[in-house]
């Protein structure tokens, strides 16, 4: 098939490289020029596991292609995707500027039939809103069809979501359009759920939603485990095991960050208060979160004492591992925080040093986790890289002036690091306070 996918961000980019990787062959536009330039010349704007060789191996194969010029994007394909960024406004409300664009961009160049997918993630009845837009501006008396195909995959894992998904969700208005997105989805073999427009665009929202519940709620039971002294790691597994429950996001830590779940609840809570219903459950997982990185906050306080003048440690600023994404990262905050305070900051990250840097002044970037405790009066886990997991505790100790780590993301075993002389505290584990 003949795809135009535009918009080259995240969820561009893994959809574009990953189609062409299926044998369809794809143009991927943006509006940006030096970003379309550098991925010609095999330059890859993210840092996402398996993308860069992808990308390069389709552009070989003559099945990727990388354009700015949008009427060639949407003469040369019969079906063109929508993925361009749908940022949250200061209300909370999802920005549409991006998407009426495209489409109108679409009804003025479009010469034939085209299938027209919005794949970004979008308030219910954006579609409705693209059909009507490109009604309103198309020039000729060409047939078009609308249709929504959220995509649901997770940085760090991007590549392995798309190519193994646990569903496709097709929203369609026409058999035609429904024929064209089983047939390209065909070769992944995987559950497909062909909805009505509508319904496919809630479903991609209330998923989000409901993950970000469920962590949320682990959150606030890793108070209670705190108070209490109970082990929210066995509180998680012990309700993880059912089945009806599942065990996947029901890590405590110190709240969920990221380009999605923050955004999207935010625009959740929006789009249901516009239509007359208050989404009370959504606006306190919000609050839940926020506080999270104020209960993490005090913990260092509580320990510390003084913060003012101290030098801290912080391993982890991406909002998750596997990723350079620092966007809506727990890691800003705290660390903005801690220096409103008169904390020094020594940091490390694997991947996102580069990104942090940007918005970050007056940290010192260190070169492993090693020099990050040189000097430090605790070492603070932000986010789990496997690389911290790993690290040589000993090493660690020797460095740190205080033998104090504060562990955010639950990844020490407790009593392994007592044993060894650290003073260990957790979120929700015995004995952490
Ligand atoms: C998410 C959705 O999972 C994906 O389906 C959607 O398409 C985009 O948004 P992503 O933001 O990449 O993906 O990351 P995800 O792995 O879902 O993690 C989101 C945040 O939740 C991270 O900050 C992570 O640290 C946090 N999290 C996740 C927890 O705190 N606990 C958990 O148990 C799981």
């Amino acid at each position: 098939m003949r795809i135009s996918i535009i918009g080259s961000g995240y969820v561009g980019l893994v959809s574009g490289a990953c189609f062409s990787e299926l044998g369809n062959k794809v143009i991927c536009l943006d509006n940006n020029a030096k970003k379309i330039s550098e991925l010609k010349k095999g330059i890859i704007p993210i840092y996402e596991p398996g993308l860069a060789e992808m990308i390069k191996r389709n552009v070989r194969r003559k099945r990727l292609s990388f354009t700015s010029n949008i009427k060639e994007a949407i003469i040369k394909s019969e079906v063109i995707f929508i993925a361009v960024g749908t940022p949250s406004m200061e209300n909370g409300e999802a920005d549409l500027t991006g998407i009426e664009n495209v489409a109108r961009n679409i009804a003025l160049n479009m010469d034939s039939y085209r299938l027209i997918v919005e794949k970004s993630t979008v308030p219910v009845e954006t579609g409705n809103w693209v059909r009507r837009t490109i009604s309103t501006y198309i020039k000729r008396k060409v047939e078009f069809d609308v249709a929504s195909n959220p995509e649901f995959l997770k940085e760090g894992q991007a590549i392995s979501d798309f190519m193994h998904p646990d569903r496709i969700v097709i929203g369609v208005e026409s058999k035609r359009a429904a024929d064209i997105l089983v047939d390209l989805y065909k070769p992944l073999k995987a559950p497909m759920v062909v909805a009505d427009i509508k319904s496919a665009e809630l479903i991609k929202h209330a998923s989000n939603a409901f993950l970000a519940t469920k962590i949320s709620f682990i959150n606030a039971l890793s108070r209670i485990c705190d108070r209490v002294g109970a082990d929210i790691k066995e509180v998680s597994k012990g309700m993880g095991l059912d089945k009806r429950i599942g065990a996947g996001f029901l890590q405590a830590g110190i709240g969920y960050g990221g380009s999605c779940f923050p955004k999207d609840v935010d625009a959740f809570i929006k789009i249901s208060e516009k239509i007359g219903y208050d989404f009370r459950l959504l606006k306190v997982v919000k609050n839940i979160n926020e506080e999270q990185r104020d209960f993490f906050l005090k913990k260092i306080r509580d320990v510390l004492w003084i913060v003012k003048d101290k030098s801290i440690g912080v391993l982890g600023l991406s909002f998750k591992p596997n990723t350079d994404d620092i966007r809506q990262a727990p890691s800003i905050g705290i660390i903005k925080a801690l220096q409103a305070e008169g904390a020094k900051i020594r940091a490390y990250d694997p991947e996102a040093m580069q990104k942090a840097k940007e918005l970050l002044t007056g940290v010192t970037l260190c070169k492993n986790p090693y020099e990050v405790c040189k000097g430090s009066e605790c070492l603070l886990i932000v986010t789990e890289w496997k690389e911290f997991q790993e690290m040589d505790l000993c090493r660690i100790k020797k460095m740190l002036k205080r033998h104090l780590i504060i562990d955010g993301r639950n990844i020490f075993d407790p009593q392994k690091l007592r044993k060894m002389g650290f003073t260990y505290i957790g979120i929700g584990r015995p004995d952490s306070e």
